[in-house]
């Protein structure tokens, strides 16, 4: 009996513990005025900043928080810094999709025994607030996942990083965790991405799209979804489809120069109210005709909030086995065609909105056209 249990716990054991998404660090081209946007427009406060002030001298960057969700915007502050190289290359982009665990230095070690190639090996880094153990490994394109241990620090973000507020007083629009990030990989590669997940970290194949679920009449992508022990980590991975015109994720690959984060998806609690206030605030959204709006109903059955205030906004809605979203995805906000955002709202559905992909492609399309991109 005992042998049959103590089996039965190592095979549910969860072999690349996860806590959570700790952070997501952008390279930008000037971080002081991203810092301002994500503040004026999403509502994220200020906590931490690290610059010539605190002593590093090559770099600066600015931390922001809204619920549980941490952006760190970094810039270079001379020409021939790898931050510089880095965005001359990719434009504004996500650098660090960093990770929470209990032990750093561990997981970076299970994972480089499992295949994974490092990005810097395990470093604890002090302050007089304690400690932080860090290490990465490299995934897709140029990003990296950064293993942050962070149990005996009580600072407002890293070891290193000043608190510091902004004049600028932000208004939180109900933001509250990453739901999950989402990377574009050049054809033929998603699989063995997949595979990576599967292999080094743990992760399960939670859902498959092919060329047949995500197709328009002119384009198409595939796509897998990897999920870890918890849940609390879903990262899906897209590689372009043939299509009779050029997909959207050739575009992002054409304009990101590579493969790396297409977008990340931010959960809210109330999906009106943080989109009302962000077309308020001057975020753009894909745009969705009326006629989606006059068969939705009888796809998803009856929901809690009203038809006529989701129309007015343009959010979609989609529904699974388990309850039902709703979720609508911004422009991209930098001047290359490359990373945007989610809003999604979750009641019970723990899916990705396939019902919408169609409606969503069409409109990714039609942005496409305007940019002669198609
Ligand atoms: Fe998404």
């Amino acid at each position: 009996m005992d042998t049959l249990a103590k089996t039965k716990n190592q095979t549910t054991a969860d072999s690349f513990p996860i806590k959570g998404t700790d952070h997501v660090e952008f390279y930008v081209g000037n971080a002081k005025q991203a810092c301002h946007y994500y503040q004026s427009a999403f509502g994220f406060e200020l906590i931490a900043y690290q610059g010539p002030e605190t002593g590093v001298r090559d770099r600066v960057s600015y931390v922001l928080r809204q619920g549980k969700i941490t952006f760190v915007l970094t810039s270079a502050l001379s020409p021939n810094h790898e931050i510089a190289r880095h965005v001359h290359q990719h434009g504004d982009g996500i650098k660090v999709l960093a990770l929470w665990v209990d032990d750093a230095a561990g997981a970076y070690e299970t994972a480089l025994e499992r295949g994974a190639e490092s990005a810097f090996a395990p470093r604890t880094l002090h302050d007089d607030d304690g400690e932080v153990v860090m290490a990465a490994i490299k995934t897709y394109g140029e990003t990296i996942h950064t293993f942050v241990e962070r149990t005996n620090y009580n600072g407002a973000f890293l070891p290193g990083f000043m608190p510091r507020t902004s004049e600028f007083k932000s208004e939180p629009i109900g933001l509250t965790y990453v739901d999950h990030c989402v990377g574009n990989v050049e054809l033929g590669e998603m699989n063995r991405w997949v595979d990576f997940y599967q292999d080094v970290m743990g992760f399960k194949l939670l859902v498959t799209f092919d060329d047949k679920d995500i197709s328009t009449e002119y384009t198409a992508l595939m796509s897998k979804v990897v999920s870890n022990g918890n849940g609390f980590i879903k990262f899906p991975i897209n590689e372009p489809a043939e299509g009779r015109k050029k997909s959207q994720i050739e575009e992002y690959l054409d304009f990101y120069g590579g493969a790396g984060v297409q977008h990340v998806a931010i959960a809210t609690d109330d999906i009106i109210h943080t989109v009302s206030e962000l077309r308020r605030r001057g975020v753009e959204f894909l745009y969705v005709p009326d006629t989606y709006y006059e068969t939705v109903m009888e796809r998803v059955g009856s929901i809690k909030e009203d038809l006529a205030a989701l129309q007015k906004l343009n959010i979609l809605i989609d529904r699974d086995e388990e309850g039902y979203l709703l979720q609508i995805f911004t422009k991209p906000v930098l001047d290359r065609p490359t990373v945007f955002y989610e809003i999604i709202q979750r009641a019970g559905a723990k899916s990705f909105g396939k019902g919408n992909f169609k409606a969503l492609f069409e409109a990714i399309e039609r942005e496409q056209e305007l940019r002669g991109t198609l």
